[in-house]
């Protein structure tokens, strides 16, 4: 895994556009492994700023989202389908049948899960997979205790991640209970992963994926498995693991 340090929210986003632009502009066609919560909205809306300025064209650019929440439908505000619409896709030219969310009120959920992760086995995986982090090390919906071999599946969320995401809900009874998620397996199968960190909340996890070996106390840890991991943290989010290591020397 390396490590980019940087100042902030803004520049971590910048930095993260910037890949993602330096990836579909250098590519045919790319599939790209997309999340939603707080972490990459304003790296989507730096997209949308270069759509508007230079006209990069998503025409071969293929979406593969990691997760959503059950029994919510798509046009739902709070689904993470509507999140995608409104925070990117509505705002570039990409084909609407080149997007790719877990159908959360599939009639056979479990079955949803197989055929999503079949789509994603039959492009060999995403290649690039953008990852925020939770405040307890989760990827994707992977809770602590996740086993690194799981692929798409069904989850029952913590009461911590439901309680961190309440913020887009009335209520936290609102939240919903169960999530259809990419695994650990899915991921990995990404040929490369960013994973990107702002705020001291996720300075343990951070801390953590770095520090001693894989385990599912801390899904994000399996990274350290994976051959081809970008982690961009900002200052807050780094600061405990500068308190325990020399950063210097993850540093690209
Ligand atoms: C979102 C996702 C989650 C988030 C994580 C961090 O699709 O899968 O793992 O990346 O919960 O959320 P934020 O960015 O809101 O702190």
């Amino acid at each position: 895994m390396k490590l980019v340090k940087v100042r902030d929210h803004e520049e971590m986003s910048a930095f993260a556009a910037k890949f993602i632009l330096d990836k579909i502009k250098s590519n045919k066609k790319v599939a790209l492994g997309l999340a939603t919560g707080g972490t990459p909205v304003r790296t989507y809306e730096m997209l949308i700023e270069d759509y508007q300025k230079n006209y990069t064209s998503y025409q071969n650019v293929f979406t593969y989202n990691l997760d959503e929440y059950e029994g919510i439908a798509p046009d739902d505000p709070n689904s993470y389908h509507a999140f995608m619409f409104k925070h990117l896709f509505d705002h570039i030219n990409i084909p609407k049948k080149n997007v790719h969310i877990p159908n959360g009120l599939s009639n056979d959920i479990l079955l949803e899960a197989i055929n999503y992760e079949a789509m994603i086995d039959e492009i060999g995986g995403v290649d690039l997979q953008l990852l925020g982090i939770g405040q307890n090390g989760h990827i994707g919906f992977n809770e602590p205790g996740t086993p690194f071999d799981r692929e798409t599946h069904v989850v029952t969320l913590t009461e911590s991640t439901r309680k961190a995401n309440s913020r887009y809900f009335e209520s936290n009874d609102q939240v919903p209970k169960k999530a259809i998620t990419m695994g650990i397996a899915t991921i990995l199968k990404s040929k490369e992963i960013l994973l990107l960190a702002s705020g001291e909340s996720k300075a343990k996890a951070i801390c953590r994926m770095f520090t001693g070996e894989p385990g599912t106390d801390c899904p994000a840890s399996v990274l350290k498995n994976h051959p081809n991991v970008v982690v961009v943290a900002d200052e807050k989010a780094v600061s405990k693991l500068e308190a325990t290591m020399n950063v210097e020397l993850l540093l690209r």
